[in-house]
């Protein structure tokens, strides 16, 4: 049978709106039989049709959409089989950059000027009567800070922190609502509007008012009625304000105080005023991927307090919000503080929060049961800590929230402890893709920092469907590439300074992000416009790496090193105790760094038919790489000054070749042994480590040290109990207590990082063996790499084209390998004994003596 699995349009198989001139389609077919391909699909929206035998980002190409418009996609696909199917997707049009009938309002009455914290948040209220039968509604919205919207007492959505967070000086999104069916004769629409990321404390440094000068929202209500007669209901002067409502205090940080004996109905209400913005950004229909409450935690053990408090561990370290059924009294007031490990005594510690307070007050508005969850910041935690109630009065669960990104991979193997830091590094993620790619979701950072996304990107592509989210990432990326060519350290900036004040200013590995990730995400998707719409700022970037390179003489110009402190180097690489250490190491990460994102930027001019680029970005690539070689090592694979970052990045990135590169990952073998088996490299080299190792020769110390429970090793953070992945491979001791960081890091240990969970890409492409040789898995290979003490795995990947899976095992001296194959597809199997076969789509078994 021939089915349709997957239809979407702009990435998206739910329903969306769009603001895309030219939607792009693309789907998966399903099929029983072998050797299935597509022979021709036939796409219609609405009048238009083509025909086509692509899969994969298909351009609308007809007639210009209307805005506000619902359309119907309707998709046949004949495979070589003879078999048809069909399949449907209906999606909406906004506002395609039609007026706003409305205008941003504040409060007039607010002026905000403390520093370092978040504003009062702010309520708007319009009340309005829809007095025929409404055949339609739709409520576009945004803000300057963060918003929920309740019309007549009801929650208008299910996102959280909407519009979302985004460059804001270039680019804003809105939301668009169905309130069809939420509409009656009289009607009370709310809107609270917190500071979030514009307007409220930021970075570090909680720097305020970076995008506006107090809250404002914009909205903008078309009503349709049975009648065929339509009315749009604007913000204007007419709506309420006030900073009176419940929500007494919002930070993205410090938490969220909410008082329920403060009802709507009683407050100050004052007219609002129309706001200037200090910014004209683009408005967009939102086109990431919402944060949503998914997983619903439950506490696995509490214990009580010396001062009364109770403490809950909900087992398992995420980023969300507590969700509480309280049996209390009018007024009473209860506390929660979030933390993510606990010191001897059970005591939550705070202090690697730094000044992030985490936490969350609810005062009951009526006597007996309620119930409540913040809906206006997060936290990241395992434990809490609650004050105010006893425990018989309170039912304690949390909600995990993340951005809504589809799950489409899964990974398993013999070892349990592997399989739990699969989990660790889900987790992670999880806890660090809202909505944008953060550092970590529970100290005051929480930012779009580029050098850990760059470097977990293609273990993330693994995980998730990825597309929408790094996307809408990517184009503020290029939207905040400094003049010069320099991409800042995180993105959007909103208020961190490093290194945007810096003319031409380039950080290897941080700003290869700009490369890196749309690479892994082409890698994933085959969307060539991720690759195009990202071109410019590649060679923009490499640019202003090239002149950082160029100030030596000879040779040396090809070796791009900085003075220690502008760089990160080998970041948190912990064989060397102190910051400036890592850094220092930058002469080694910088040079790899070019050769690579030059080699990346050829090959990504090559495909996108850039000829003349393709040569001089390779040329580039191949003089840095001798640079390297030439200054760094003796030429014969030896480095001068020897790390396993300094091994890694050659090795892995193309700087050595054949014999060379063999001698090399000897040597890196050598120090590997002698760290015994473990983890001595620094963000740029743990996601490449077990490649350099295994795909040169030694295997086995690859696996030794995968396996390795000894600290620092990826398993000891598993033996020890860790739930997530640390930014610190000694985050707990042997007795599980946390580390004590006395080294001038400024407390700077998290317990949710993904960082080093970049190793996920080794479990998927070496372990299980399942590894994309074209862009999308248009065709892929299996070829599983035996090591390590493991018996079987298995992992499979649902790919636009559909699942790819490879699932192994070895029992009594025999291999057995199946394999998924999705229509449109080829797949290489690779057997332990060197055999290989090549098939089509289908089902297949294959095994071997070993
Ligand atoms: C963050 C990172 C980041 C780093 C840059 C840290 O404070 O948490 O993960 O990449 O700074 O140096």
């Amino acid at each position: 049978m021939l089915k349709i699995s997957r239809l979407s349009v702009e990435n998206a198989d739910s329903y969306i709106v769009t603001d895309a001139a030219k939607p792009r389609f693309g789907y998966a077919v399903e099929s029983d039989g072998q050797n299935v391909t597509v022979k021709k699909a036939v796409l219609r929206v609405g009048k238009w049709s083509c025909e086509t035998t692509d899969q994969l980002a298909i351009p609308y190409e007809g007639p210009a959409l209307q805005p506000y418009t619902v359309y119907r996609a309707g998709l046949t696909v004949t495979a070589s089989t003879g078999e048809t199917a069909t399949r449907d997707l209906v999606f909406e049009t906004g506002k395609l950059g039609d007026a706003w009938q409305a205008q941003w309002i504040s409060d007039p009455a607010y002026t905000f000027t403390e520093k370092l914290v978040s504003p009062k948040p702010m309520t708007f209220r319009k009340r309005f009567a829809a007095g025929k039968k409404v055949a339609s509604a739709r409520l576009y919205a945004t803000a300057m800070g963060i918003y929920e919207l309740k019309l007549n007492g009801k929650k208008v959505g299910d996102e959280y922190f909407a519009p979302g967070f985004t460059s804001y000086k270039t680019t804003l999104l809105y939301q668009t609502y169905d309130v069809t069916d939420m509409l009656a004769a009289e009607n009370e629409l709310i809107a609270d509007v917190a500071g979030g990321w514009a307007v409220g404390a930021f970075v570090f440094t909680r720097k305020n008012r970076v995008t506006a000068d107090r809250q404002a929202l914009l909205a903008e209500l078309r009503v349709t009625y049975e009648d065929g007669t339509s009315e749009i209901i604007g913000t204007d002067p007419t709506w309420e304000v006030c900073t009176d409502g419940p929500y007494r205090m919002v930070d993205l940080y410090d938490g969220e105080t909410y008082d329920a004996t403060v009802t709507y109905d009683a407050l100050p209400w004052h007219a609002a005023a129309v706001e200037t913005l200090k910014i004209s950004p683009k408005l967009i229909a939102f086109d990431g991927e919402p944060v949503r409450a998914h997983e619903v935690m439950k506490p696995v053990k509490s214990w009580p307090m010396p001062d009364g408090s109770t403490v809950y561990d909900f087992g398992q370290n995420f980023a969300g919000v507590v969700s509480l059924d309280i049996d209390g009294k009018k007024g009473q007031k209860i506390t929660v503080r979030h933390a993510e490990i606990v010191d001897a005594e059970g005591q939550p510690n705070y202090a690697i929060l730094r000044s992030a307070k985490a936490t969350a007050e609810y005062t009951c508005g009526t006597d007996g049961k309620q119930h409540y969850s913040p809906t206006m910041s997060y936290m990241g935690f395992r434990y809490i800590q609650v004050w105010g109630i006893e425990p018989e009065k309170l039912e304690v669960a949390a909600l995990a929230l993340y951005s809504d990104i589809t799950s489409i991979g899964r990974f398993e193997c013999s070892n349990e402890l592997i399989n739990r830091l699969e989990s660790n590094i889900i987790w992670s993620s999880r806890s660090n893709f809202i909505d944008i790619p953060t550092d970590c979701p529970q100290r005051d950072e929480r930012m779009g920092w580029t050098g850990d996304i760059c470097v977990f990107a293609p273990t993330a592509c693994f995980h998730y469907d990825m597309s929408r989210f790094l996307n809408k990432w990517l184009r503020d990326v290029v939207n905040e590439q400094l003049p010069s060519g320099g991409i800042p350290n995180t993105v959007p900036i909103q208020g961190y300074g490093f290194p945007a004040t810096m003319p031409a200013m380039a950080v290897a590995f941080w700003g290869d992000a700009c490369v890196m990730v749309p690479w892994a995400l082409y890698q994933a998707t085959g969307d060539r416009q991720v690759l195009r719409s990202n071109y410019d700022m590649m060679k923009k970037y490499i640019k202003a790496c090239r002149f950082w390179a160029g100030f030596g003489v000879g040779k040396g110009r090809y070796i791009w090193q900085l003075p220690g402190v502008l760089t990160f180097g080998d970041w948190l690489a912990p064989d060397s105790p102190k910051m400036s250490q890592w850094q220092a190491r930058n002469k080694w990460t910088g040079t790899a760094s070019l050769k690579n994102t030059s080699a990346l930027v050829s090959k990504i001019a090559g495909i996108l038919g850039e000829k003349e680029d393709e040569k001089k970005y390779a040329d580039l690539s191949a003089k840095v790489a001798d640079a390297y070689r030439s200054l760094l090592t003796d030429g014969n694979g030896k480095l001068k000054t020897e790390f396993q970052t300094g091994y890694v990045l050659p090795i892995h990135m193309g700087i050595f070749e054949g014999e060379e590169k063999k001698k090399a990952a000897e040597n890196l073998a050598r120090l590997v042994k002698d760290a015994d088996y473990c983890i001595a490299t620094g963000f740029p080299g743990t996601p490449y480590i077990l490649f350099a190792l295994a795909d040169n020769g030694q295997e086995e110390t690859a696996f030794r040290m995968l396996t390795n429970t000894k600290c620092p090793s990826w398993l000891y953070e598993v033996r020890v109990g860790g739930t997530t992945i640390w930014e610190r491979w000694n985050g707990l001791g042997e007795d599980g207590l946390p580390l004590k960081v006395t080294d001038g890091t400024d407390n700077m240990i998290s317990y949710n990082h993904y960082a080093s969970g970049a190793v996920g890409d080794f479990l998927y492409r070496r372990v299980a063996g399942l590894e994309a040789v074209e862009p999308a898995y248009r065709r892929f290979r299996v070829k599983p790499l035996i090591g390590g003490g493991i018996t079987s795995a298995s992992a499979s990947v649902e790919t636009p084209y559909g699942e790819a899976a490879s699932d192994w095992k070895l029992a009594d001296g025999t291999f057995t390998v199946n394999v998924k194959v999705p229509v449109g597809t080829e797949c290489t199997v690779v057997l332990p004994d060197g055999t290989e076969q090549t098939y089509g789509s289908g089902e297949y078994t294959a095994s071997c003596a070993v």
